[in-house]
């Protein structure tokens, strides 16, 4: 079967290659651990979303935390998208890489006053609202500015996405959005406050979903809620789905995107909504694909023998230099995500747990895995290039990883790896 990021992530020979650079040889020139990102392969992920939407009204919104690095923002401004945020830092970086703020919708449960503030300043497209509270907020920072805040509230549909827990979001015991039951009502006071101007309505239902159903049983609820609305004269430009299309991580089989969309396109005309403006959010599955995580073997530790009255031979454990740190999917949610060599072996393979250095038995990347090794080979983390640099952190001291991104025979250093000395920047001794 072909990698998960084929035809950019594939072995040409022995050597694995991302796009036309050989992951060894960016290893090597590079140094791990090392996010490399595949432009080609995002700009070819964003294709069928534009293609199924063309003729419409429409607007994606890259949902950045996937992975917010200034020069993937920058490829998806340059092809059109707007961005999706969930905080006042991510604005920043939409601004710092050249995004039109008129193209983001702002995200989250919590937003502070002084992020709804930058926000209006810049002009943003659209607050996607998540309580009451928030929406009172909203329009009290909006007036004092002299503002009316685009809004749209985030309903939470009460489907069940059918993924992780975690990334699950629009169940009704999830924290997320507005309850179905109470959309009406606070689409009634939204239109009532003075800061405020209703543009459209939103849902997000969890994330890595692999079936169109559940995409369809939140557009209902949400059509039913729009037609309840605009019933009460409040008008709705425009439908916000949301992102939570799935990957392939190993042997997942999500709908293509050009799928889902006609999927959703047919539901949106057959109940008359065909002249609504329609916005998305993706985030993994335009970026989850287009990454690979390399690493280095640091040490092979072979499980010892079977003894008698034991309970079998322990585990062989495979270390390399990433860590829990660089890349937290595994530990988190205990997500399977392939790893393999970067040059394959001709020689038999053993089966590890693929280990980081992080002093904590939940610092795993892979178990039971079959690799052909040795010590200073170099392996590939695939499908990393979604919530793998995003959600890095420094624990253990870790220096965050350097990023590249290729271009056919091109690789771009993106971001430095990160210094010792930056590891304490801004940390003060107690005076003496
Ligand atoms: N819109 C909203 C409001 C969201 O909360 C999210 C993701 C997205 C869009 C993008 O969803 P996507 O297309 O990427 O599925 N760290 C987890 C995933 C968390 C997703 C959070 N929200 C992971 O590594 O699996």
């Amino acid at each position: 079967m072909s990698l998960p990021g084929a035809p950019f992530v594939a072995y040409g020979g022995d050597e694995l290659f991302i796009d036309g650079c050989a992951a060894s040889e960016l290893g090597e020139r590079f140094g791990t651990p090392l996010y490399v990102y595949s432009r080609r392969a995002m700009l070819a992920a964003l294709e069928p979303y534009q293609r199924a939407l063309q003729g419409r009204q429409h607007l994606i919104c890259y949902a950045m935390k996937a992975n917010s690095s200034l020069a993937v923002l920058q490829t998806f401004a340059a092809a059109g998208c707007g961005f999706d945020i969930v905080s006042g830092g991510e604005l920043q970086r939409v601004l710092a890489a050249g995004g039109d703020p008129g193209k983001v919708v702002f995200s989250g449960l919590g937003k502070t006053r002084a992020e709804m503030k930058l926000a209006l300043e810049v002009g943003v497209r659209c607050f996607n609202v998540e309580s009451e509270a928030e929406l009172d907020q909203l329009s009290a920072v909006a007036a004092s500015l002299g503002h009316r805040a685009p809004v749209s509230l985030r309903v939470n549909p009460d489907v069940d996405a059918r993924t992780h827990p975690y990334i699950s979001t629009g169940l009704k015991d999830n924290k997320f959005g507005i309850a179905h039951e109470r959309a009406v009502e606070t689409y009634r006071r939204a239109a009532r406050l003075p800061g405020l101007e209703v543009v459209g309505i939103d849902c997000h239902i969890g994330s890595q979903i692999t079936e169109i159903g559940p995409y369809l049983d939140a557009l209902d609820r949400l059509l039913d809620l729009v037609e309840a609305v605009e019933a009460e004269g409040v008008s709705i430009r425009h439908l916000d789905l949301g992102g939570g299309l799935g990957i392939r991580y190993t042997d997942e089989t999500p709908p293509a995107a050009d799928a889902l969309i006609a999927a959703l396109l047919e539901r949106i005309d057959a109940r008359g909504h065909s002249h609504r403006a329609l916005v998305f959010e993706p985030g993994r599955s335009l970026v989850g694909n287009a990454g690979v995580l390399l690493g280095e073997v640091l040490y092979l530790k072979p499980g010892t023998a079977a003894e008698e009255n034991s309970t079998g031979p322990g585990k062989n454990f495979c270390i390399v230099d990433v860590a829990m740190n660089d890349l937290m999917r595994p530990a988190m949610y205990g997500a399977t995500m392939a790893i393999v060599a970067c040059q394959s072996r001709n020689e038999p393979q053993t089966v590890y747990d693929v280990v980081g250095p992080v002093c904590e038995s939940g610092d795993w990347l892979g178990r039971d895995r079959a690799l052909a090794v040795r010590p200073g080979d170099r392996i590939a983390v695939l499908s990393a290039g979604a919530y793998g640099m995003s959600m890095a952190s420094n624990y253990n001291s870790r220096p965050r990883a350097a990023e590249v991104m290729v271009d056919g025979e091109h690789a771009a250093l993106i971001r430095e790896r990160e210094t010792p000395a930056e590891l304490f920047r801004g940390e003060h001794l107690l005076p003496r």
